[in-house]
């Protein structure tokens, strides 16, 4: 008998973000999880061997988050209390956050508008005489202009911290990012482009720095012979494990084809919104770049002043059509946190638009244009239908 159209099986729920993890991988896990040796061992030597070839051989230290990498080359950078740390307000709160945990003054400076990353002549403005340090964000996998960054850095004899957690497999006018610069930290945070779950590494400019990023990464132990034990600093715990290791060895072949697979979606959406007239409506696409981003997400910029509904309700409504979406992020110096500190409202307008009017749409490597035709339909008619008139 045929199945009445009403009684047909839903598409299923589309989220915003889904790693894709082989058999080879799962088999390989459990592999480790048998062997005996399930914490740092020889799958983090072997992810940080593979790391370090893929940026240039470079030093590369394997942690089991992004956040603390950044920490940790902010210590080995030597900055502290009386230190100010220019970054993005547009970003994920840990940027900020490892700055105050090293004792220092985070410092923001607008974005541009249109990359969403910061706007580089608002950052040379707000450098004082106590500026140590730079973190960029490359947001969405979207590369600061490194060219300028570190021409910038250079003249005013900054460190430079590049938060790289989302631009694995980006690359910089063809040279990839990690391979070059002062120190850049990635996440392997489950929705990153490639993934330990949780985790990621720091790439270090010589031996020196990858031991001191080893005694800060574990309890400030250095070993000797098969007994020497001794501790010269404070470190922590932030050790990534073997079994979480050796996910990150299953993606790093696919890494190539899971950013090929993101830039041929990302140019799906170009091509649908163009057809759908979604310029036309007010929505701010993302930068077309298919040479340098590795398209972590698509994000686009819902236009408030046209609507008659708040982002809120869109996410709403398109979770009910079983699609979900993200805000990465609410512009972080409005945070209460960040208001004790004397940021407020007004202070950086760009990102505090687009912290209000993000929309992160569905974006990872087993989608398929058919997903993303639902998304800009979707997310299409909602405008129309609460378009200011
Ligand atoms: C821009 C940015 N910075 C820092 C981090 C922190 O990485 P992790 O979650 O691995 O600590 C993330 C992760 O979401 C991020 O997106």
């Amino acid at each position: 008998m045929p199945v009445p159209a009403s009684a047909a099986t839903p598409a299923p729920f589309l989220p915003f973000a889904r790693p894709t993890i082989d058999e080879e991988t799962i088999s390989g896990v459990a592999e480790v999880l048998r062997s005996g040796w399930i914490t740092s061992g020889p799958q983090v030597k072997a992810l940080e061997a593979k790391l370090s070839e893929y940026c240039g051989g470079r030093p590369v230290r394997a942690f089991n988050s992004g956040t603390c990498t950044m920490e940790i080359a902010l210590r080995i950078a030597g900055v502290g209390p009386g230190d100010e740390v220019i970054t993005t307000p547009l970003t994920w709160v840990a940027t900020s956050n490892v700055v105050l945990d090293v004792g220092a003054r985070p410092v923001f400076a607008d974005i541009d508008p249109v990359t969403r990353n910061l706007d580089l002549d608002r950052v040379e403005a707000a450098i004082t005489p106590a500026t140590r340090a730079l973190i960029p964000v490359d947001l969405t996998g979207l590369p600061v202009d490194r060219d300028r960054l570190y021409a910038l850095a250079g003249k005013h004899h900054l460190r430079v911290i590049e938060d790289a957690a989302q631009s694995f497999g980006s690359q910089w006018h063809g040279r990839r990012i990690g391979a070059c610069g002062d120190f850049v930290s990635f996440s392997f945070h489950a929705n990153k482009n490639i993934t330990t779950v949780e985790g990621g590494c720091l790439v270090l400019n010589d031996e020196r720095e990858a031991k001191l990023a080893e005694q800060y990464r574990l309890q400030g132990v250095v070993r000797s012979g098969f007994d020497g034990m001794e501790v010269e600093l404070v470190g922590g715990k932030f050790n990534l494990t073997d079994v979480a290791a050796r996910i990150a060895l299953g993606q790093l072949p696919h890494l190539e084809a899971f950013t090929a697979q993101r830039r041929a979606l990302a140019r799906t959406y170009f091509e649908q919104f163009a057809s759908a007239g979604a310029e036309g409506l007010g929505l701010l696409l993302p930068v077309r770049d298919f040479e340098n981003s590795n398209w972590h997400m698509f994000q686009v910029v819902l236009p408030e002043e046209r609507l008659t509904i708040r982002r809120a309700e869109v996410m709403a409504q398109m979770h009910a059509a079983g699609i979900g979406t993200g805000v990465h992020y609410p512009a972080i110096h409005l945070f209460s946190l960040y208001r004790r500190q004397g940021w407020k409202t007004g202070d950086f307008p760009h990102a505090e638009y687009a912290g209000r009017n993000l929309l992160t749409l569905p974006l990872f490597p087993a989608m398929t244009a058919t997903d993303v035709a639902r998304v800009v339909d979707r997310l299409t008619s909602i405008l129309q239908a609460h378009a200011k008139t």
